[in-house]
């Protein structure tokens, strides 16, 4: 069965492949700005005690899970309990509804790399940003026309996605990552020594760094740290349990799950120090605090780091198109591990070629991703994924966590991740699991819940809000009924019949 499905090459194959869809667009444009703005070097200290006490645990857990079923997340959940299919299904809808504004957003990085060799976005690149690029219309209703530039970078994203995804497990996807993620590295350092050379470049880290210790009484940087942790190592949206469920009968989980884990939060680290040096150096030129220019998401790759590439003594074009080239890979190699959670969840339960599944997922993603790219596309994607990672994610992880620490073997699937590892863990996970981590996604939810409420979101009428956000939500909640409701292939319905014990 687990020939049939595909499977990682190596076990480093593995480990690369779920550090890459780790490592995303979120690291290098969300990481430093949230951690500069939650107490600097003192936000390390939740961030790390989330990645230990939720990041890493809840790998593990993922990972046993999958490596003992062999299923996507659909099935994975179903054969625990077949009642739990739709969490599988609402994962897998998560991802569809990750993946297509995540790919416009790879699309515009690609347009910004050509932009970057010609100096396109000129000296307002705010202007350029919004109004000759994005063609941003008034609100989130008034959707505009498709923008044929941003149309060509989305179309290229989305082949490039197809023709990995196409070359399956081994030769498609381990390779690509193979060749990505190292190239990321090297880009990525090559910004970080030209950055840490730069004027001012220690304004920037001191900035990044400087630990306000007094932060961390107030909950508000514990929930960021653990907000950030969810998205950032691709756990409770199916990423991670399609992935392991193609390891090999041999492995290690726990170290993998270390490995991931680790790597995920030192290219975060590196990250900060690239962007914060040359932003340090941008607010030298400047003469204004570092606080003034830093930034987050869209507004800092395609605004504030354009704006600082401008302001670069020399290899201008080069530079920028480094940048590009990072977020490009970064992002690449989390889209075709989201891309996949669908497609293998589609191949597992109704036994259809990979193919064919690829191509309806592909079409049928680029087609509702075409909203992305018109003059409204900006608001949607702000809106959309604001939701799916307040509101869907965290309960998503929340119903997954609950139901397999409580109302299944937990002590089990520890016992199982030891078997397969070299060192084991201790009872701490457990705990970690069955209280700690609901607890804090709880509070978390709440919290958003009563942010939204009270305040709004971004100034967004309610109505875009309810029709874009709670619409998304709908659409999850209700789809993934419906799926679980259909039957699938003979195989799939016994095997899911069976159960599993671990
Ligand atoms: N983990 C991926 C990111 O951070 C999805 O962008």
């Amino acid at each position: 069965m687990s020939t049939e499905r595909g499977q990682w090459g190596s076990r480093m194959g593995f480990v690369v492949a779920a550090i890459g869809s780790a490592i995303g667009l979120g690291n290098i444009w969300r990481f430093p700005y949230v951690a500069a703005s939650n107490g600097g070097g003192a936000f390390l200290i939740p961030y790390l005690f989330a990645l230990l006490t939720a990041g890493i645990p809840i790998l593990i857990l993922e990972f046993s899970v999958a490596h003992r079923i062999k299923k996507a997340a659909p099935g994975c959940f179903g054969k625990i309990s077949k009642k739990m299919e739709v969490l599988g299904w609402a994962q897998t809808l998560i991802s569809f509804s990750i993946v297509v504004y995540y790919m416009a957003i790879i699309g515009w990085t690609i347009n910004y790399l050509s932009f970057s060799l010609s100096g396109a976005w000129g000296a307002d690149t705010k202007s350029f940003f919004f109004n000759d690029f994005l063609h941003i219309t008034d609100g989130p209703f008034a959707i505009g026309g498709l923008n044929t530039t941003m149309l060509i970078g989305l179309a290229l994203v989305w082949v490039i996605n197809f023709v990995v995804l196409n070359g399956g497990i081994k030769a498609g996807i381990e390779k690509a990552n193979k060749i990505f993620m190292p190239l990321l590295i090297v880009c990525l350092l090559v910004i970080t020594v030209r950055g840490l050379t730069l004027e001012g470049a220690s304004a920037g880290l001191d900035y990044f760094f400087k630990p306000d210790f007094s932060v961390l009484g107030n909950p508000k940087v514990w929930l960021a740290a653990y907000g950030q942790i969810f998205f950032s190592l691709s756990i409770a949206f199916g990423i991670m349990i399609t992935y392991a469920s193609y390891l090999p009968e041999k492995t290690d989980i726990v170290n993998n799950a270390f490995l991931t884990g680790l790597g995920n939060c030192s290219f975060s680290i590196l990250s900060g120090v690239a962007v914060f040096s040359v932003l340090g150096y941008m607010a030298a030129q400047q003469g204004v605090p570092v606080e003034e220019v830093s930034s987050a998401g869209v507004g800092l790759a395609f605004i504030v780091f354009p704006q600082a590439i401008n302001a670069l003594p020399g290899m201008n074009g080069i530079m920028g198109a480094l940048f590009f080239i990072c977020l490009l890979f970064a992002g690449l190699s989390s889209s075709m591990s989201i891309l996949e959670v669908i497609v293998s969840s589609f191949v597992d339960k109704f036994n259809a070629s990979r193919t064919k599944v690829l191509i309806i997922v592909t079409v049928s993603g680029f087609l509702v991703s075409l909203l992305f790219v018109t003059g409204a596309g900006l608001y949607i994607l702000d809106i959309v994924d604001h939701f799916v990672n307040q509101y869907a994610i965290t309960a998503s992880g929340l119903v997954e966590i609950i139901f397999i620490a409580w109302f299944f073997n937990l002590e089990g699937v520890r016992k199982y991740a030891n078997g397969m590892s070299d060192f084991a863990v201790g009872k701490w996970w457990n705990f970690t699991l069955k209280f700690m981590t609901p607890a804090i996604l709880t509070v978390i939810f709440i919290f958003n819940a009563y942010t939204d409420f009270t305040k709004g979101y971004e100034g967004y009428p309610v109505s875009a809000l309810v029709a874009f956000g709670g619409g998304t939500l709908l659409l999850i909640a209700v789809v993934s009924y419906i799926l679980t409701g259909i039957k699938g292939s003979k195989e799939h319905e016994e095997d899911v019949m069976e159960g599993v014990e671990m």
